[in-house]
């Protein structure tokens, strides 16, 4: 296992709340929750606990996929990887032939390749630094037709705690078009996490006449952490 003195200076793995910035105790008070082996060393950036997604709330997402997906879909790409919340629930399911994870910040994606390892799963992983866009237009366009794309976007911009309604038009940095734009453009079958305040007139927007894109809530006691859109043929029941 990775020594924290070989990761990069943004990386942490906290063990006593004093260590701990105000800004993230809350949510390293729910370190265990969030990666159930959190004490064997997992680690993160200050800023990948405000994204990551809880392991409970992950491993569902991943069995739903894993149940739903299309048929001769055998890749799964995490377009987000962040540190590695979802990507190491995917390739856990046993279900891909390779998952795909593409993060953008070095540190971060050190953190999600650290923590695949810790699961035992970093073997079935197959890793991208860089945009996830230009990614999947330069290096994984022969897997498209093979291929189902997740995609847990920041959910930065006006109003994502605050509003009654979340605008995914002004989402940032991607806005849900060019969410939709950039992956329908590759494949037809895609999910996106989303705030649970969505406004689901914006994502009925890119649905065929006649078609359907299931919304799933996936909630932790008793709350909708976040919704789950699934665009494409999911044989969701
Ligand atoms: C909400 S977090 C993903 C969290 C992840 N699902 C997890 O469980 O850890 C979004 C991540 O997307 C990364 N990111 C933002 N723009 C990107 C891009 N164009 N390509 C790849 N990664 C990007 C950010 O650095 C951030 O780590």
């Amino acid at each position: 296992m990775a020594d924290l003195e070989e990761a990069p200076p943004e990386v942490h793995h906290y063990n006593e709340l004093y260590e701990v910035p105000w800004d993230i105790q809350n949510y390293w008070s729910q370190r265990h929750r969030i990666f159930s082996k959190y004490d064997e060393g997992i680690w993160l950036t200050d800023d990948a606990w405000f994204g990551v997604t809880a392991e409970p709330v992950a491993n569902k997402i991943a069995q739903d996929i894993a149940e739903a997906a299309p048929a001769g879909r055998s890749i799964l790409i995490d377009a987000f990887a962040g540190a590695g919340g979802n990507t190491i629930a995917f390739a856990k399911t046993g279900k891909w032939k390779r998952v795909y994870a593409i993060e953008k910040n070095p540190a971060v994606l050190k953190c999600a390749k650290h923590n695949a390892k810790i699961y035992g799963v970093d073997k079935q992983i197959t890793w991208f630094e860089g945009d996830c866009f230009e990614i999947l237009k330069n290096q994984l366009k022969d897997l498209a037709p093979y291929s189902i794309i997740f995609a847990s976007p920041p959910w930065g911009g006006p109003g994502y705690r605050s509003d009654e309604v979340f605008n995914l038009r002004t989402m940032e940095p991607y806005s849900l078009e060019v969410l939709y734009r950039e992956y329908s453009a590759f494949t037809k079958h895609f999910a996106l996490f989303l705030p649970r305040t969505s406004d689901l007139q914006q994502v009925a927007k890119y649905v065929p006449d006649g078609c359907q894109a299931p919304v799933i809530h996936y909630c932790m006691e008793g709350h909708s952490k976040a919704l789950c859109v699934f665009y494409g043929n999911f044989n969701m029941s």
